[in-house]
């Protein structure tokens, strides 16, 4: 048996990122679960963003941001960054985390995440009272010493990245479980019977 409940927005699992806006000298940090990788080539990604926090509008103004992976061991610092403003508050500064210079944008990356990824603007569009920003992937950046190959970044090392899960609906966070399977192969055993 199974039980409607109509238009929720509930969707699990999700990763934490923290979108960086702004430049080194004024950036603000917040927490986004709604992110998507969206296109292959070019390389996009999508974002939901708000139209009452200050994010939205250093993305439209500066045409730029940042998405990083939150690590589980910053859970506090992350869910720090996604219930208060940079209207009001220097978050970088409260959480201790480092702004590192990105290659090809003004907003810095976070040191302490262990995926960064810099995107340029490449279409923004208003739906209900939420952005939908379309970033281009310009440039990742990863922890050289969570790869076992450090020229692959599909080596990494899933137990060092350690995201940090976020599950909608219940609004918990989680860690990630141990290896269960190989993708695009794993199926091929229904193919053979
Ligand atoms: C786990 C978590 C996930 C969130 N995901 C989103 C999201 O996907 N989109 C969004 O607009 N706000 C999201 N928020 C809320 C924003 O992070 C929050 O409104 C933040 O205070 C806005 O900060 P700003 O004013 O500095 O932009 C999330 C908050 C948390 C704790």
């Amino acid at each position: 048996m199974k039980t409607t409940f109509g238009p929720q927005k509930i969707l699990f699992p999700m990763p934490v990122s923290l979108v960086v806006t702004g430049n080194m000298g004024k950036a603000n940090i917040v927490t986004i679960a709604w992110v998507t990788l969206l296109t292959s080539a070019p390389p996009t990604l999508g974002i939901s963003v708000g139209t009452k926090g200050f994010s939205g509008e250093q993305i439209k103004e500066n045409k730029h941001f940042t998405v990083n992976i939150a690590s589980a061991d910053k859970m506090t610092e992350a869910d720090y960054c996604g219930i208060v403003s940079g209207r009001e508050v220097d978050k970088f500064e409260k959480t201790g985390f480092t702004k590192l210079p990105s290659r090809h944008i003004d907003s810095p990356i976070i040191k302490e995440c262990p995926l960064n990824i810099e995107c340029e603007l490449v279409s923004a569009s208003l739906v209900g009272r939420t952005n939908h920003f379309i970033g281009r992937i310009l440039e990742v950046h990863m922890d050289t010493d969570k790869l076992k190959d450090p020229d692959n970044p599909g080596t990494y090392l899933t137990e060092l990245m350690n995201p940090l899960i976020y599950m909608g609906g219940a609004r918990e966070y989680r860690k990630i479980g141990g290896k269960i399977g190989d993708a695009y192969s794993i199926g091929k055993k229904l193919k053979e019977r």
